[in-house]
């Protein structure tokens, strides 16, 4: 064994920085095992990712892997044609109309299954109202629902008809679907009259209404699923339709599947930018396909019999790609389930991969911390023989938490697989793959075959293993987002650098890498936030709350688990109660409940810089109870010793 290196580890634990061997179990069936293939796609590259491509059926074979004529507008497979409905149902058909592709578990442990027949029959269904509707190719439909059936089906639906998708998270307020939907000038919306969160009933359809008023167009249709039955009536307006009945008059109908150009749009998905205006980024439909179907088989391991478990939200891309359309193209059965880890209680996961027979397995750090909080008394309680292999993805997972998941949830033996990727990248770009890596708990792992990566430094020279740096990519991938929607200048200046050896994205991450070429991430150097594996920008989070009577200026930042918002106010009336709420409240009608902090700390002043800069660095620092260094530049230090006794920390 290598000596432990790094500080991480306590003396009473095993060290953490050891890399752990696949165990031969999981190598003997693993899909990917054999070595050679870091090597072929290098040698071959950009060739090697017909590989990928070779995974779908298209309607037109490409003869161009790669235009980077116009680059860095790259275009993946662009002269070929396919459609991704169709390579998510239609061609499994054959070997496997029978076998479940969705199971679907309410938060009231209803189930409902899906066969790809069955998912088949109502994707066609859905196809033929969205028609019906006036729905065309290239018209964007904004899909605003729950983890329920109707979400994926809608995706496959649109899909099918060439009709981009724009999902919006549920939990998202009014004013930000709003903001999505006029951006995207989408004109069509799929609702729902409400949904459960724990045991209340809550109204989705209302802020779809809320929303529908701030637009400066009139909307052409709305649809509405009725997801709570007489729990919750809805009043149906001018151009509003009940999704059963308008469906309903359609099964049996077959849509035939559009044919559309690799480049074409697939989706958009809307995610925090950093100048605090949401960015549409734009997924072609083949590479996005090919790449998200070619990492579901080689670093997540899925095969056709298995049954496999995204937990994350189809409202984020983690579901898009890895709930949706990575399962579906590989014909696998996709679990999607509604509700709570903790409801009813603290066994509902473990107690659904026992139910289920689940072999694997794909979740966010946020969720392995709470099961780790609750203690390991609950997955123990549980058969979970049938897992094969455990994935994580959305941040960095410290030793530790890697270690309790495998211990607890893996038995000691399952391997984890650490994804690393974003929005913009559509799929996984950094990992191991878990029949061939060693695992290095705390780095995400090597770029995946085919993929270029440099973690350089200000300049874009590469850094030393071992020292901190920008991560890059240096070549363009399959799954890379086409575009913003409505801005290639913007696309370019947010992402892009020309270098002497060409382009490199730039990912907004910092990150180590070792001797074996293993990457660490240490988190965002832009002004955006990770919380709970979503997205948000310190900027947007900010605008809201100075909209607040009262406020002055405020600082939002990252504790590491949740958010703490620093706020000073203009007169210190002695409320501070009714203005955190007052706060609270504009934050979740602003963006939603996502956005709302753990904490609200006032102060009467902001730590700045002589230049006037707010040291949000210093404030994350006060934030996690770290060290803090020299404040000397600061033009008001003496704010320091009274921001951190507020809180606690000194
Ligand atoms: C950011 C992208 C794509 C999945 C969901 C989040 C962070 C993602 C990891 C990982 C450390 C990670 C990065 C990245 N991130 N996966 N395995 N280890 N950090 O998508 O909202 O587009 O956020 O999430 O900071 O840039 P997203």
């Amino acid at each position: 064994m290598d000596a432990p290196t790094g500080d991480r580890s306590s003396s009473d634990e095993p060290p953490f920085d050891d890399p752990i061997e696949p165990p031969t179990a999981f190598v003997e069936t693993a899909n990917v095992s054999d070595r050679s293939i870091y090597e072929r796609f290098d040698r071959s590259w950009p060739a090697c990712w017909g590989e990928a491509a070779a995974l779908l059926e298209w309607e037109a074979p490409y003869e161009t892997v790669l235009d980077d004529t116009d680059a860095p507008l790259y275009r993946w497979f662009s002269d070929g044609e396919l459609n991704a409905s169709y390579n998510c149902l239609d061609r499994h058909l054959e070997e496997r109309k029978n076998q479940v592709a969705i199971t679907w578990i309410g938060k009231r442990d209803e189930r409902q299954s899906y066969t790809y027949l069955d998912l088949h029959r109502e994707v066609n269904a859905a196809a033929a109202a969205l028609r019906e509707l006036g729905v065309e190719a290239d018209d964007v439909v904004t899909l605003y629902l729950p983890m329920i059936p109707q979400l994926p089906i809608m995706m496959l639906a649109c899909a099918r008809i060439g009709a981009p998708h724009n999902v919006v998270f549920a939990g998202l307020s009014a004013e930000a679907l709003a903001q999505r939907m006029g951006a995207a000038e989408s004109e069509v919306l799929v609702t729902c009259d409400g949904y459960y969160r724990r045991e209340d009933a809550f109204n989705q359809k209302s802020k779809a209404d809320n929303a529908r008023i701030r637009l400066d167009y009139d909307l052409s249709a709305m649809v509405v699923v009725d997801r709570l039955g007489p729990e919750l009536a809805v009043h149906l307006g001018n151009n509003e339709y009940d999704y059963d009945e308008l469906v309903t008059a359609h099964r049996g109908e077959t849509v035939e599947p559009v044919a559309r150009n690799a480049t074409d749009l697939l989706f958009v998905m809307y995610t925090s930018g950093t100048t605090g205006e949401p960015k549409g980024v734009e997924h072609a439909t083949g590479g996005y396909l090919a790449h998200v179907a070619w990492t579901t088989q080689a670093v997540l391991d899925v095969k056709p019999q298995d049954t496999y478990w995204c937990a994350a939200d189809i409202g984020w891309i983690t579901g898009h790609s890895y709930g949706v359309y990575g399962p579906l193209a590989l014909g696998t059965t996709s679990i999607v389930y509604e509700g709570t880890p903790d409801y009813p209680d603290r066994n509902r996961i473990w107690e659904l991969i026992e139910r289920n027979a689940v072999n694997v397995f794909y979740t966010a750090p946020t969720a392995i911390r709470s099961f780790m909080k609750w203690g390991a008394e609950f997955p123990e309680r549980h058969d979970r023989s049938s897992l094969r292999l455990l994935g994580t993805v959305g941040e960095a997972i410290t030793p530790r938490a890697w270690r309790w998941y495998r211990e607890h949830v893996g038995d000691g033996e399952t391997p984890i697989v650490d994804t690393w990727w974003q929005t913009e990248t559509g799929a996984i770009l950094l990992a191991t793959l878990p029949g061939l890596s060693k695992m290095k708990p705390g780095a995400a792992g090597p770029p995946l075959p085919g993929i270029d990566i440099a973690v350089v430094d200000e300049t874009g020279e590469p850094i030393a293993p071992g020292e901190t740096g920008y991560l890059t990519v240096t070549k363009p991938w399959p799954g890379m987002l086409r575009g913003l929607r409505g801005g290639t200048d913007r696309y370019i200046r947010e992402y892009w650098r020309e270098t002497d050896n060409g382009w490199a994205y730039q990912t907004g991450d910092g990150a180590t890498i070792d001797e074996d070429g293993y990457v660490t991430i240490l988190g965002r150097v832009d002004d955006v936030i990770n919380v709970d594996a979503h997205r948000l920008t310190t900027t947007e989070l900010e605008a809201a709350i100075v909209e607040v009577p009262g406020v002055t200026e405020a600082a939002v930042v990252g504790d590491g688990a949740g958010l703490i918002a620093f706020v000073t106010v203009r007169h210190d009336t002695g409320e501070d109660e009714k203005l955190r709420e007052a706060i609270r409240a504009r934050l979740r009608e602003a963006i939603g409940a996502v956005a709302v902090p753990d904490r609200i700390v006032f102060t009467p002043e902001l730590p700045k810089t002589r230049s006037g800069k707010i040291m949000r660095r210093l404030l994350e620092d006060i934030a996690c109870g770290n060290e803090f260094g020299d404040i000397s530049a600061l033009r008001n230090p003496e704010v320091v010793g009274e921001i951190s006794s507020t809180i606690g920390n000194t």
